[in-house]
């Protein structure tokens, strides 16, 4: 699947309506600089993976315009045609105020329901103004959705858990337009879910979509048993359909993926050359001559960051031939640092580098390399291709598309994934090495199998990756959705 066959798709399910994208992270932002205006894309594997897919089929993409140029950019409604040196589609921004960011974004979103989904260990916080806030934004954008849609026909998807809410605020005005909906973090089991006090009218919220996708059928099973126990509604687990008041909702598993091919051509390109050369002149060279280890991520306490140094540590330890024989590059980008779960995680991850590199460094060697910033995607995929090894050690990950990045960059048919059984990355890839990362001991061991791995045996699991990937790839996934939005009719009643 391409994404010239995914635009023949999407323009017959859509036959003439308006394709509007709905998601909170925008997929530019502008940032007023020094020199001028620097147009940025965000860390966001949501962002990497949707972006292609509106630039082959067009249409308007409304997101919050967080950046610090982005007024200056746009005209009176706050549109812009993107992306800049070749327009495909319009991004229209929507304003928020910093309580509403706060209420809505870092609070509700980011300190509520982010680890409510995510099963680490790490309380959610729940606070009766934040959620009020969240529903104000929520019909903030609703109102931009029924602008951009006027009184024609429209398909909207929307993204994520920052808009819970939206599709039922659409259909309270517009019950014919067609409403489809990714929650691209998990959803739990109903006994994690069953503490969120509003979880009746959230629930509620989400079944105003016509069709609703997760990556995994795991998290469809969970949702429809959350539904199932806490409200009113009409569960056909035997169809995976849900009805509240009529209505059906279509809940699905679509397991999200990368541009394959784009990447293949990308990883072989100047800009990505020069971000090698940028590492390696930091890093004064010395990584070649060690089997390479890099993680590549948010800084985000889903991710497993200090578990991975931890046992990097432990392998240093146990298996001393490894050290000044192995290096682990860290490239980790600062993430909603607002939240204080977020800030200690940063010091933590600080100290820890610290401490191992301390611990085990000789005068010519350090084992770890952390470098905190905002790589761009050039960068991830400059690492990916250096890496012997690439670690994605997530306590819990709806996807994780770094993984996949990495064994699409991977033309050279050489390198081990070490990936997470909790990334939902790991159903489709088992030849990764797989690791608990809650167990530091496994996690060591598995470390060093890679670092022993024999070549043919590295070449034979990224040979079978690679091919999954290849047909899998994020044109598949829309491809998915849409044929999906073909079978659903919205309007169908009751069985
Ligand atoms: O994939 C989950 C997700 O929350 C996306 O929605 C988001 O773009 C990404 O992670 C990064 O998070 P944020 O947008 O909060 O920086």
């Amino acid at each position: 699947m391409n994404a010239s066959e995914l635009a023949v798709t999407v323009s017959r399910v859509s036959s003439g309506a308006k394709l509007i994208m709905v998601s909170n992270r925008e997929p530019y932002i502008h940032e007023r600089e020094d020199e001028g205006i620097r147009v940025v894309r965000p860390a966001s594997g949501m962002v990497t993976a949707l972006e292609p897919i509106v630039r082959a089929v067009g249409g308007t993409w409304i997101a919050h315009g967080a950046g610090s140029a982005d007024r200056l950019v746009v005209d009176e409604k706050g549109r812009i045609p993107l992306p800049p040196d070749d327009p495909r589609f319009v991004l229209r921004r929507v304003w928020l105020s910093k309580q509403e960011e706060k209420g809505y974004y870092h609070g509700m979103s980011n300190n509520a329901l982010w680890p409510l989904c995510h099963i680490v260990y790490k309380r959610p916080y729940f606070s009766r103004s934040d959620w009020e806030v969240y529903k104000a934004v929520n019909r903030k954008f609703c109102g931009a959705v029924l602008e951009e849609a006027g009184n024609d026909p429209a398909i909207v998807f929307i993204q994520d858990y920052h808009f819970a809410l939206l599709s039922r605020m659409i259909k309270d005005e517009r019950p014919d337009i067609q409403v489809v909906q990714f929650w691209h973090i998990p959803w739990p089991n109903r006994e994690a879910f069953r503490i969120f006090p509003w979880e009746e009218e959230l629930l509620d919220g989400l079944l105003g979509n016509d069709l609703l996708g997760f990556h995994i059928q795991y998290h469809c099973n969970n949702f429809l048993e959350t539904v199932g126990r806490a409200m009113e509604s009409l569960v056909d687990y035997e169809n995976f359909r849900i009805f509240r008041g009529g209505h059906p909702t279509y809940v699905r598993p679509f397991p999200i993926s990368v541009d394959y091919e784009q990447i293949q051509k990308d990883v072989d390109s100047p800009e990505a050359e020069k971000r090698k050369r940028r590492f390696l002149k930091e890093l004064e060279g010395e990584i070649l001559n060690t089997t390479l280890y890099v993680g590549a991520d948010r800084i985000d306490y889903t991710k497993g960051i200090p578990e991975r140094f931890k046992a990097f540590d432990l392998m240093l330890s146990r298996y001393p031939e490894t050290k000044t024989k192995v290096t682990l590059l860290q490239l980790a980008a600062p993430s909603r640092t607002a939240i204080a779960t977020y800030r200690k995680l940063n010091e933590e991850l600080d100290e820890l580098t610290e401490e191992i590199n301390w611990r085990h460094q000789t005068e010519e060697w350090v084992p770890i390399r952390f470098l905190r910033d905002h790589h761009d995607y050039y960068a991830v995929l400059a690492a990916c291709r250096m890496a012997n090894v690439l670690l994605v050690t997530s306590l819990h990950d709806g996807m994780n598309l770094v993984a996949k990045e990495f064994v699409s960059s991977r033309s050279d048919g050489d390198g081990v994934l070490l990936l997470s059984q909790y990334a939902g990355a790991s159903r489709e890839l088992p030849d990764a090495v797989q690791v608990n990362p809650f167990d530091l001991d496994q996690m060591a061991d598995a470390m060093y199998a890679a670092f022993l791995m024999p070549e043919e045996e590295r070449r034979q699991r990224m040979e079978r990756m690679r091919s999954i990937l290849e047909k899998n790839n994020v044109y598949q996934w829309g491809e998915n959705i849409f044929s999906e939005v073909e079978r659903t009719p919205s309007l169908e009643g009751m069985p």
